[in-house]
């Protein structure tokens, strides 16, 4: 697969519809949470997994959409609330919120894309009115068994405006690694707008471009992740639907998060922290096509050192399993080839995923029990951002000679 391509494909922008052209690609890919039964195997989707750089307003976005209904319905079996970090992470910034922006008489917060509720829990438990919106029932239902008001459905125009004439106005438009989902911003900031208070605002965070790029975690990029935001493509964006970024905030989270603060225009003074970033960003040159150059050399990079790291155990007899069936391992597995030969299987905590086969390389999917049972020579660590509560957890694995192989930034074995 050739990843740097010297005719690109050019298609408009979704934002801007300027030409975005394409830099990367990843060849055929499966749903990336599309974990099967084995009679599934035979009908499974594919697309062509590739993604592009805008030359006017530098958004970077999928050249392909796959349509939302087949990423995200009542069968979604990703849950926010199984990493214990996450669970803290948006615990701590609830209490902040709760004592900020929600600090008042009858305050209104709604989530876009809560999923089991690992947000909204705190802000339901301090008694304070909200609404979570997604698409995915199975997800939705388990918020809503812990008292948390959902609506099932997806977030764009007409939703927005229901829920104001039903609620009236948000204070708080709260959304984590969701939006970056969404291709149709224009439909999102127009609900936005449809339903903030005058002097609210809408808060998101995603995975950042930045980091995506300095450490070369090419894994982020699957079907979900149509947009890969950066601060400036951000600002532009908020700018194009009658909006105003006011603040942006690195975070650690995911291998490197930005939480974005987009208000009325006016309405709040550019934070110190959106104007380093976005200096930062034109240092890096984070908005040009040539940087996508070195990225996808360092992605060629690590496929081939992984690979044959991979199969030269395997030569020599070394037991190797999968940890954390992640979205994120499926652009691995099929941009690598690796198969239930090299890799028997992934063990993972998520019941939905338990018993099945992980898309595309159709690696079975079994309980963390099955990793001791006994315990491989190595593993090969595709819950890369959960490694310190995994590593702690696994402690015996390593006190027993096991190995734990890392492929981003580089392909290393501890
Ligand atoms: N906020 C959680 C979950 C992120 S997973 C966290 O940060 O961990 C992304 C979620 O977005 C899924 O639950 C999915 O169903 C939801 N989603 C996808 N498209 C959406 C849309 N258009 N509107 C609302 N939610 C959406
Ligand atoms: P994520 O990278 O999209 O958050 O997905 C993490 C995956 O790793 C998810 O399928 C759950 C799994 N996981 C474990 O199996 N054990 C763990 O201790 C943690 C934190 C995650
Ligand atoms: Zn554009």
């Amino acid at each position: 697969m050739d990843l740097s391509k010297t005719l690109p494909t050019m298609v408009p922008c979704r934002i801007c519809g300027g030409t975005v052209y394409e830099c990367l690609d990843f060849g055929r890919q499966p749903l990336s949470n599309g974990f099967l039964k084995p009679e599934d195997v035979p009908h499974e989707r594919y697309y062509r997994l590739a993604v592009g750089i805008c030359t006017s307003c530098t958004m970077v976005q999928q050249v392909h959409e796959v349509p939302r209904q087949l990423m995200f319905h009542d069968g979604y079996v990703y849950r926010a609330s199984g990493s214990s970090l996450m669970r803290k992470h948006f615990e701590h910034y609830a209490e902040h919120l709760l004592a900020t922006e929600l600090n008042g008489e009858d305050k209104f917060l709604v989530e876009i894309g809560c999923n089991d509720g690992v947000m909204l829990r705190a802000i339901h438990e301090a008694g304070v009115r909200h609404l979570g919106v997604d698409p995915s029932g199975g997800a939705a239902r388990v918020a809503e068994e812990n008292g948390i008001r959902v609506r099932i459905d997806f977030f764009e125009r007409a939703t927005a405006a229901s829920v104001r004439a039903a609620e009236g106005p948000a204070d708080v438009i709260f959304s984590a690694n969701t939006i970056s989902h969404i291709p149709y911003l224009d439909s999102v900031f127009g609900g936005v707008d449809a339903l903030l208070a005058p002097e609210g605002v809408f808060i998101f965070e995603d995975r950042y471009l930045g980091d995506i790029i300095a450490r070369t975690y090419f894994d982020q990029i699957y079907d979900e992740h149509f947009y890969l935001f950066s601060v400036e493509s951000v600002r532009a964006a908020a700018e194009q639907y009658g909006f105003q970024l006011v603040d942006a905030e690195h975070m650690p989270v995911h291998g490197g998060s930005i939480r974005y603060t987009v208000a009325r225009p006016g309405v709040r003074e550019p934070s110190a922290s959106l104007l380093a970033l976005l200096e930062q960003e034109r240092e890096m040159q984070l908005g040009r096509h040539e940087t996508f150059a070195g990225f996808a050399g360092r992605i060629n990079g690590i496929r081939d050192d992984l690979v044959r790291l991979l199969k030269e155990l395997h030569n020599d007899g070394k037991r190797i399993l999968g940890y954390g069936a992640t979205s994120k391992s499926a652009t691995v597995t099929m941009f690598c080839g690796i198969d239930s030969g090299l890799v028997p299987y992934i063990c993972d905590t998520t019941p939905g995923k338990q018993g099945r086969l992980a898309p595309g390389s159709h690696i079975p999917v079994r309980t963390p029990d099955a990793f001791r049972d006994p315990y491989p020579d190595y593993a090969l660590l595709f819950a890369w951002n959960h490694a310190d509560e995994i590593m702690a957890k696994e402690r015996t694995f390593r006190e027993a000679g096991g190995r734990w192989i890392l492929y981003v930034p580089d392909v290393h074995v501890i």
